[in-house]
C-alpha cells in the first residue's frame, strides 16, 4: 500500500476553448494523513485541481493517482464510486440540495456509499452522527429540519462541512470552506475539522488526508504543509513570464 494518498505526475489540464494549459504540474505528492494548506491567486487553478483530485475532471495528459487508484484509467462510474466512498468534498459553492433538510443533506454520502454509512454508524446510528457533526459546528436542532435553501450562507457552509466529514472519508477536499464564516466560527470549524481528521479511522486505520484551499494565510500554520499553486503550476509561471515580457 502506497504511503501517498495523492500523486500527480506530469499533469496537464486545459479547459475546453482555452488556448493554454490551466494546470501544468510536473509532480505533486501528498502523504497519507498529511494536511495541506493550498493557496494561490484567484484564477490560478485551485478549484480545477481539486476537481481533478476528486475525479470530476480528467487531465488531458499525465497521471492522477488517488488512494492507489489511477483515475485516468477508470471510467466515470468507477471514479464516482471512489469519490462517494473515500473523498469528502466541500465545494466552494457548497452544492447542497436546496429542498432537502440540513440533516438529509449531511446524510447524502451515506445514502450513496455503504462504506461511509458503515463508518458513520460505528458509535451510534447515522442520524445521530449527522446531529453530532452539526452540533459541533454550532448548528442547533432548530436548524436540522430546515430546507438548506432557508439557511444563511454561513449555515449552509457548515452543513456542507458536516456532509464532507460524515463517514470519515480517507481524503477531505475543502475549497475555501471558511469563506462565509465569521472569525469565531472559522476557528470552531478549523478546530473541528482538524480534530475529526486526526482521529484514527476505525475502518481504514489511518488518519484522514486533507487538502484545504484558502486565501486566508493566517490559517496556514494549523496545517502540516503549505503549497503555493503558483510554485508548482508551470502554467502560471509561463503566464507570469508572458506578462513580464
Ligand atoms: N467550467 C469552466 N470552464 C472553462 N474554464 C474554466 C471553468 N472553470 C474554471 N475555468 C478557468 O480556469 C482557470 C482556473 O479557475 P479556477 O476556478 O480553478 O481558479 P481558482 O484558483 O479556484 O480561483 P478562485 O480563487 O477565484 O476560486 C480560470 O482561468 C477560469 O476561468
Ligand atoms: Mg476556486
Amino acid at each position: 500500500m502506497s504511503t501517498h494518498a495523492i500523486v500527480l505526475d506530469d499533469l496537464r489540464f486545459r479547459w475546453p476553448g482555452q488556448a493554454g494549459w490551466c494546470l501544468d504540474i510536473p509532480r505533486l505528492e501528498v502523504a497519507a494523513g498529511e494536511s495541506i494548506f493550498l493557496h494561490g491567486p484567484s484564477g490560478s487553478g485551485k478549484s480545477t485541481l481539486l476537481g481533478i483530485l476528486g475525479g470530476v475532471a480528467l487531465p488531458q495528459r499525465g497521471r492522477v493517482c488517488v488512494l492507489g487508484n489511477e483515475l485516468t484509467q477508470m471510467n466515470s462510474g468507477a471514479r464516482d464510486r471512489l469519490r462517494a466512498s473515500h473523498i469528502g468534498f466541500l465545494f466552494q459553492q457548497f452544492n447542497l440540495l436546496p429542498w432537502l433538510s440540513a440533516i438529509d443533506n449531511v446524510l447524502l454520502p451515506c445514502t450513496f456509499s455503504p462504506t461511509r454509512k458503515a463508518r458513520a454508524s460505528v458509535a451510534h446510528d447515522v442520524r445521530q452522527e449527522a446531529e453530532r457533526l452539526l452540533s459541533q459546528l454550532d448548528l442547533t436542532s432548530s436548524h436540522w429540519l430546515k430546507p438548506a435553501a432557508e439557511l444563511s450562507v454561513g449555515q449552509q457552509q457548515r452543513v456542507a462541512a458536516a456532509r464532507a466529514l460524515i463517514g470519515r472519508p480517507e481524503i477531505v477536499i475543502a475549497d475555501e470552506p471558511t469563506s462565509a464564516l465569521d472569525a469565531e466560527r472559522q476557528q470552531i470549524f478549523i478546530d473541528l475539522l482538524l480534530r475529526e481528521i486526526s482521529q484514527e479511522s476505525s475502518v481504514g486505520g489511518g488518519k484522514t488526508t486533507l487538502v484545504f484551499v484558502s486565501h486566508d494565510q493566517r490559517l496556514a500554520s494549523r496545517f502540516d504543509r503549505t503549497i503555493d499553486l503558483c510554485e508548482v503550476n508551470r502554467a502560471m509561471q509561463a503566464e507570469a513570464g508572458m506578462e513580464q515580457a
